[in-house]
């Protein structure tokens, strides 16, 4: 990004970049109009749950793909409508269950007690579902599963018999019909393959049951942006390839990208806050830190900038960049053999917005800025929380 406008953020922050955000999604929406008449893009929310993000990606065309009753009200505080909402996950209240479906909002079925509370549905109107199928990755594509059986604690399995029991359950009831089934999982290896082989497993179940559905869930598990990897287009005409095979590709497709859409709209920022010298390296302390870009420590490397204030520095064996907190390894990463590093240089963090926001600790730093980047220029969409909000519904 212009150093100029580098030096205007406030750090540690992040920053989205909208336009990044809507060409995901427009291009997802491109890939899908070419092959099925209907279609949409759920944004997942627990993907990245910042709610300016959330309220651009309606802006962009998204539904919202939500799992609790907390993202729910985000998502309807954001002002998605009621069904603008894709309802999903084992989490669901039985009071928000059942008005999401008298209201209107795709609701995919995960357990036996939403089975059970469509009985209580009035008798006089007409309600419509989705139910999500288990995909065991080893059965359905075994070179993209982790492992010989990697099962899925979520959906209803066709192996034992809950999906024809559940299937059996949705029928007894007059006033509910099944449109939809739901399918995500996200393969280790995100490759076109694996949808190849899970779209034509669902295909194979909606035969088998003699399914009269309206749309098709594929869920995310999707490649963003990265050169070599497959492209939506590339996704999406797999997909549709399984469907036509079976005689299905008429039906609606549903995607719920997580990681495709968010994490290269967002960047963190972090400045280097001091510097020391040990014996065999350097340590910058700096102001971002681990917790926020990598919350589960899983992390081995960064795409990053390196803002140097002073471009001719000597060369240095080893660096080492610290984070903001007291943890010994909050550390990100290391520089070896080059510049040295000072007092106020930044670090910019790119494709850093899948995960992140939605799962930072409130670990010693409560959360930092954000800024969105459009158009119309710099804005702070959420400003740092501090004591203040950490305190808030507290009694003290
Ligand atoms: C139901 C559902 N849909 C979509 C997603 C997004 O997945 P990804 O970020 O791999 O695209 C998830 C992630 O856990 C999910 O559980």
């Amino acid at each position: 990004m212009d150093k100029l406008l580098i030096n205007t953020l406030q750090t540690p922050c992040f920053l989205l970049d909208e336009k990044e955000l809507g060409r995901g999604i427009n291009e997802f929406y491109r890939s899908l109009k070419r092959h099925f008449a209907h279609c949409i893009v759920g944004y997942s929310v627990k993907t990245n749950s910042l709610p300016y993000a959330i309220v651009k990606a309606k802006d962009f065309g998204c539904f919202a793909e939500v799992v609790s009753d907390d993202e729910l009200d985000l998502a309807l505080e954001c002002g998605y409508k009621m069904n603008e909402i894709i309802f999903n996950g084992p989490m669901k209240s039985k009071a928000r269950f059942l008005d999401a479906l008298k209201r209107g909002a795709i609701v995919n079925i995960e357990t036996h007690r939403e089975l059970a509370w469509l009985k209580e549905l009035p008798s006089d109107g007409l309600y419509k579902i989705g139910i999500r199928l288990s995909v065991n990755i080893s059965d359905v594509s075994l070179e993209d599963a982790e492992g010989e059986n990697d099962f899925s604690r979520f959906g209803f399995n066709d192996e034992t018999e809950e999906f024809s029991n559940a299937l059996e359950t949705v029928r007894s009831i007059p006033h509910v019909e099944l449109v939809g089934l739901h399918i995500h999982r996200t393969s280790h290896s995100r490759s076109v393959r694996f949808y190849k082989r899970s779209v034509a497993y669902a295909a194979s179940v909606i035969k088998k049951y003699h399914l009269d559905l309206d749309y098709l869930d594929v869920g995310g598990g999707y490649y963003g942006i990265f050169r070599n990897a497959p492209t939506f287009d590339d996704y999406v005409a797999t997909i549709y390839e399984s469907l036509q095979k079976q005689g299905l590709e008429k039906l609606a497709i549903i995607v719920e990208p997580g990681n495709a859409l968010t994490a290269s709209s967002f960047t963190y920022y972090s400045q280097v806050i001091d510097v020391k010298q040990l014996p065999d390296c350097r340590i910058l302390t700096t102001d971002g830190t681990r917790n926020d870009i990598d919350p589960f420590f899983h992390k081995n490397g960064y795409m990053t900038e390196i803002n140097r204030a002073n471009e001719s520095g000597q060369v240095v064996p080893l660096q080492i960049v610290a984070g903001a907190t007291c943890l010994e390894y909050d550390q990100l990463f290391r520089l070896e053999n080059q510049q040295e590093m000072e007092v106020g240089d930044v670090i910019e963090y790119k494709n850093v917005g899948a995960y992140t926001l939605s799962l930072t600790p409130m670990f010693i730093n409560y959360f930092p800025r954000v800024y969105s980047l459009s158009s119309d220029g710099l804005k702070l969409v959420r400003d740092k929380w501090t004591a203040k909000e950490y305190i808030q519904k507290s009694n003290i």
